[in-house]
């Protein structure tokens, strides 16, 4: 009997890459000169790398040869048009301004939209969202669903804002403390998770009752919709596009890092629906920081390479095989009795690795653990998202607290075959054969900020 298949891949291959599997024995050694951080590994001793889904995706022969038709003039370039197109065309934004990455729009836009001491409010900050927040002189706060928290419990909407808390929230600090909500689809920290449509339309009734404005954080906007598609009552006949279109028109703005959903290796995108005063805003100030409002430190390859990337990401047949993709390497995993937030999200599996290593307390680390066990026995890189990514409270210097600790599996777009994702769950057998014998963590070498990416750990005897 076979396994369960999920939708296969609706392309075939044209050009592929060689990677290659080192020993046990050097990847012991490698990650030993890594400070047991994957982060610090060499790519190249990586066999299976879900580090990120972001600018990993492997591009198509269109969007190949769209980079071929590259305008690189420095004003005015044709593929800048054609990326306003596409944006005017799936969101209804009527201004669009290209920008490096997501970060780079966060950097741009944020400044502009808020005043020291004010709180912006998400369904979960992504962590450049949440420095850019607090760059800007503001204060992040998330309210995200309980039900995100309860990992083995099925909610088809895990994104999902806590809207009673919003409200009081607002209430509690004054309208006039809040600077915007920012809608985060899907919401990566919960799992890769979507928020529901009715759920946008009633963040998007207290937004207007308070008079506050709504920025979408877009990087993974289409697999959202097919989510909505797939899971919300009177969405099973719309088209990725129609979804989109609703989503986005409860939207002030959005920020997109377009390496993810709109499958370039680099770029991002800042538009606006209607305001033409702010685009004009944003215009002067995306000049010294990203470039000439068409191009924001993009190529004219790029941004055409982007332009025809959102089109194949809007693609249905490719977001159901997506998905399926994901939920099937969740699905091999819970057979084999790991713990994982349950339903998969989009981009990725997470492993909830407090459940699975209960003897290692969060202050050392699990989901750290567990990923460097993980590359051990099968090259796979992993990420941790748990107490070691969150740092310490600036304040009191203390491990701030974390409710959940996982690990990520983030799968690449159109990269790995279901023979990558078997070797994955192969490595995660040989891991459950001694995970009561893990050791947590301590740090080596810890960095004020963003320590997560630099820091040197070892294992505590
Ligand atoms: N917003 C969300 C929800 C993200 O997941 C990311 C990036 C960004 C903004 C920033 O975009 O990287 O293009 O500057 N997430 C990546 C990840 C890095 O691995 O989840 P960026």
């Amino acid at each position: 009997m076979g396994k369960a298949l999920h939708p296969s891949e609706p392309f075939k291959i044209k050009m592929v890459e060689a990677i290659k599997i080192i020993s046990r024995d050097e990847r012991i050694e490698a990650l030993k000169r890594a400070g047991y951080n994957p982060f610090s590994l060499r790519a190249e001793d990586v066999y299976i790398d879900l580090l990120t889904d972001s600018g990993t995706g492997a591009m198509s022969d269109n969007q190949w040869a769209g980079m071929m038709l590259g305008d690189e003039s420095y004003a005015g370039s044709r593929n800048y048009f054609h990326l306003e197109a596409a944006i005017q065309d799936i969101f209804d934004f009527k201004h669009v301004i290209p920008v490096h990455q997501g970060r780079g729009a966060e950097q741009v836009v944020f400044p502009l939209m808020l005043k020291k001491g004010q709180y912006v409010i998400n369904n979960y900050h992504f962590d450049t969202t949440k420095a850019h927040v607090e760059l800007s002189g503001g204060i992040a706060r998330n309210f995200l669903t309980e039900a995100a928290l309860n990992t083995t419990e099925y909610h088809p909407f895990k994104g999902n804002f806590d809207l009673d808390r919003v409200e009081s929230f607002i209430n509690e600090v004054g309208a006039e403390k809040c600077a915007f909500i920012v809608v985060t689809i899907t919401c990566n920290s919960a799992g890769g998770q979507p928020i529901s449509m009715e759920n946008i339309r009633s963040v998007k009734a207290i937004a207007d009752k308070y008079n506050l404005k709504l920025v979408f954080d877009s990087a993974r906007f289409a697999e959202n919709a097919l989510f909505i598609k797939q899971r919300e009552k009177g969405y099973e006949n719309a088209s990725i596009k129609e979804i989109v279109k609703e989503m986005y028109s409860y939207a002030y703005a959005l920020t997109m890092s377009a390496k993810k959903d709109a499958i370039v290796n680099m770029g991002g995108v800042i538009a606006i629906k209607d305001d033409e005063e702010f685009f004009n805003v944003c215009k002067g100030a995306v000049v010294p920081m990203e470039g000439f409002p068409t191009y924001g430190g993009l190529t004219g390859r790029d941004m055409e390479a982007l332009a025809r990337g959102l089109y194949e990401g809007i693609d249905e047949q490719y977001l159901t095989y997506r998905l399926g993709q994901v939920e099937y390497l969740g699905e091999e995993l819970r057979e084999i009795g790991v713990p994982i937030q349950f339903p998969t999200g989009g981009h990725a599996v997470f492993v909830d690795a407090k459940k699975l290593l209960p003897h290692i307390p969060s202050t050392q680390f699990p989901a750290q653990a567990l990923a460097n066990a993980l590359y051990i026995e099968s090259g796979v890189r992993a990420v941790e998202i748990g107490s070691f990514l969150e740092g310490r409270d600036p304040e009191t210097g203390e491990q701030a607290h974390c409710d959940l600790e996982l690990l990520r599996l983030t799968i690449p777009r159109r990269v790995y075959t279901q023979t990558h994702l078997d070797q994955v769950v192969e490595g995660f057998r040989k891991v459950l054969a001694y995970k009561d014998e893990l050791k947590g963590l301590e740090f080596e070498y810890e960095p004020k900020v963003l320590r997560h990416f630099t820091a040197k750990l070892k294992p505590i005897e």
